[in-house]
Order: structure tokens, then C-alpha cells, then sequence
């Protein structure tokens, strides 16, 4: 029964602490779809080092992100958690997918262009060639869907570029994934920034998962809304991004419709609805802020967590790096 099931995979990078964007973007669509599919969520240590990392802190984020993940509602039992530098395979597949991916398509991928933009002195091989892992990270494992935010589908269709070229020239190695973007939360913009979409790089304006209720509050109160006369609450991200980006926070959180939120503060104006959405945001996050650090205070457990999670892992992993070899010819050992 259990292989009927399809194969769900993601990761996040712990290049900075989680924030509400990584949840109604990512995590929340996962738990979402976890109870139906055989899942896949891993940390993305291997890519945060294409930009400078202090290591201690690196290391910090990596756990508490994976007692995040389960504070959020994956269950370690059910879902293969791991982190991806304890799975080789990673690297291996990455770089035989480095020879399948051509330099002019890397050269067109948004992330690389702003990144190469924002860290001019360190335009570094891993960065371009970027891609080429996270493909290696879905295609090891076969999934049908990916579940990632907006900003990351041009990964997923270079990935699946790579892959269909691959199968082109050596029959159906790999499961061709689609990616699956959630109907609200997809792109998250900053509270003080609302052309921007929500990032840790502009933190007044990125909501913390760990942060304290205070603070939200505070970052919500702040939040920049529209400079237009019409002072309610409407949604329209064309004229008005500030009040629509907090409506679609407040959609995600509450499963509200824009029209049920328009009638909710009609009459009432922004200065209601700001800590309305901030109150909504600290109810979320209160009891997995309180989970992951009652997590963080077992490290025993957490270590038993991503340990079995990279064999699980491996196990998959390896089974599609060996047909890999055999097709381009490897010899075995
Ligand atoms: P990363 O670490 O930048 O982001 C992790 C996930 O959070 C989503 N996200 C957002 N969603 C909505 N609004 C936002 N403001 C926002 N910011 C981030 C992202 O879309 C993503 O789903 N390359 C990936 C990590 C990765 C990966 C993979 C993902 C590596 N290998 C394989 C899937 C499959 C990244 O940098 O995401």
C-alpha cells in the first residue's frame, strides 16, 4: 500500500532564521499534504555556503530549523527529515548534473543574477552551478511534486529541463517532478518594503517564527500601507501592495477570502487592521515558537531525528545515483 503513495520533496536553506514567508510559502503546504504523500524535507546546509556563513551559526540554525520543521507538524515517524550534507549522494548526483546543464541557462536563473548583484566580491562557481544541486536534491529522491514557494518555480523547471534531457539521452532514469505553489502565502512581501518579496537580508520588515509577540506586533503596527486616499481595506496589489500583502497574510493565516476580510474592516481602516493580521501572526506562532524550544531542549532527540533521517534518505538516494552511474558508464566498484 505504502509505495501507491506519491513522493513529495522539499528544503529550505538555514542561511538565516525561518520566517513567515519560508512558513505560508513552504511549511505550511507541506503539513498540509504530508498525511497523503511520502515525504521528503531536508536542510539545505550544502547551499547556504555559496554565501559566507559564520559556522557556529550555521550549525545553530540547522537545528533549530529541523526542531521547527517539527514543532510545525512533521512528524518525524511519518516524514523522512534530513540534513543534506549527511546524505553524499547529494554532491555526487550534483555534479554529474553539473555536465548535463548548459552555461547559458544557469546564466539566465533569477537568484543567481540578484545574488551575483548583492555579493559582488564573491561570485563564486558554486553559486552559478547552484541549480544543478537543488536538481540533484529532487531527482534523488523521485518525487512527483515539489512544494515550494513563487520564487523558487524557475528552480524546479531548470531541474526538470536537466532531467528531461538526461532521460532523452539514457531512457527514464528520472520521475520528471512538477512543482506545486500554494494558493495563498506564494510570495510573501515585506512588511516595510512591499515590492520586495519578504527576506531575512531586510529584517524590519521579515517576521521571525521565533520572534517574540512583542516584536511582531510591533513589525505589524509599522507595516507600510498604501499612500492612496482610500484608507480601507481592499485588495487590489496593483494600487495598493502594502494593504494587499497584509490581506493575503491574513488569508493564509485565518483561511479567510479577501472578500470575507473586506467586510470584516469595512468602515474600519488600516489602523484596525494592522494589529488584527499582527494578533492573528502571534497566535500562529506562539505554540511553534514553544515547541521548537522545548525541542531544542533535547538535543538526544533531535540527533535521533536526523540520523535516522539521513539513512532513510541515503537508502532512496543511493538507489538513484547507482543507476545513474551505471547509465553514464561508470565502472562499478
Ligand atoms: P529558500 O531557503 O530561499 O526558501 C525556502 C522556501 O520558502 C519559500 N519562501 C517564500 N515563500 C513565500 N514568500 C516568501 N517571501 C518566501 N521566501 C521564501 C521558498 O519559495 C521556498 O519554498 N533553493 C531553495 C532551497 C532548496 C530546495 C531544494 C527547495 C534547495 N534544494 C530542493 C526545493 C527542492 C531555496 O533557496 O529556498
Amino acid at each position: 500500500m505504502e509505495k501507491e503513495k506519491k513522493t513529495l520533496l522539499s528544503g529550505i536553506q538555514p542561511s538565516g532564521d525561518l520566517h513567515l514567508g519560508n512558513y505560508l510559502g513552504a511549511i505550511k503546504n507541506w503539513k498540509e499534504l504530508c498525511d497523503q504523500f511520502d515525504c521528503y524535507w531536508f536542510m539545505a546546509d550544502m547551499h547556504t555556503i555559496t554565501v559566507r556563513q559564520e559556522p557556529a551559526e550555521l550549525r545553530r540554525r540547522t537545528l533549530t530549523q529541523i526542531a521547527t520543521y517539527i514543532a510545525c507538524g512533521l512528524d518525524p515517524e511519518k516524514n523522512t527529515i534530513f540534513v543534506q550534507s549527511h546524505v553524499p549522494a547529494h554532491a555526487e548526483l550534483g555534479w554529474v548534473l553539473d555536465c548535463y546543464t548548459m552555461f547559458g541557462e544557469l546564466s539566465r536563473m533569477t537568484q543567481f543574477k540578484d545574488k551575483s548583484a548583492r555579493n559582488a566580491d564573491n561570485i563564486n562557481a558554486g553559486l552559478f552551478t547552484y541549480p544543478c544541486l537543488m536538481a540533484a536534491d529532487i531527482l534523488l529522491y523521485q518525487p512527483d511534486f515539489v512544494p515550494v514557494g513563487e520564487d523558487q518555480k524557475q528552480h524546479v523547471e531548470i531541474c526538470r529541463d536537466i532531467a528531461n534531457r538526461f532521460n532523452h539521452v539514457y531512457g527514464e532514469v528520472f520521475r520528471v517532478p512538477e512543482p506545486y505553489i500554494p494558493k495563498t502565502g506564494a510570495r510573501v512581501m515585506g512588511l516595510s518594503a512591499p515590492e520586495n518579496k519578504m527576506s531575512k537580508s531586510v529584517p524590519e520588515g521579515c517576521v521571525f517564527l521565533m520572534e517574540k509577540p512583542e516584536d511582531i506586533m510591533r513589525k505589524f503596527k509599522r507595516a507600510v500601507t498604501d499612500s492612496d486616499t482610500e484608507r480601507w481595506v481592499r485588495y487590489d496589489p496593483e494600487t495598493k501592495p502594502g494593504v494587499s500583502n497584509l490581506m493575503s497574510i491574513y488569508a493564509a493565516v485565518t483561511g479567510k477570502t479577501y472578500e470575507d476580510i473586506e467586510r470584516e474592516f469595512d468602515g474600519k481602516g488600516y489602523g484596525a487592521f494592522k494589529p488584527a493580521v499582527g494578533e492573528a501572526v502571534v497566535e500562529l506562532l506562539r505554540p511553534i515558537r514553544e515547541e521548537t524550544e522545548r525541542l531544542l531542549a533535547d538535543k538526544a532527540y533531535l540527533e535521533s531525528v536526523y540520523r535516522a533521517g539521513a539513512e532513510k534518505a541515503s537508502y532512496a538516494a543511493n538507489k538513484t545515483l547507482r543507476k545513474v552511474y551505471k547509465k553514464v558508464g561508470f565502472l562499478p566498484r
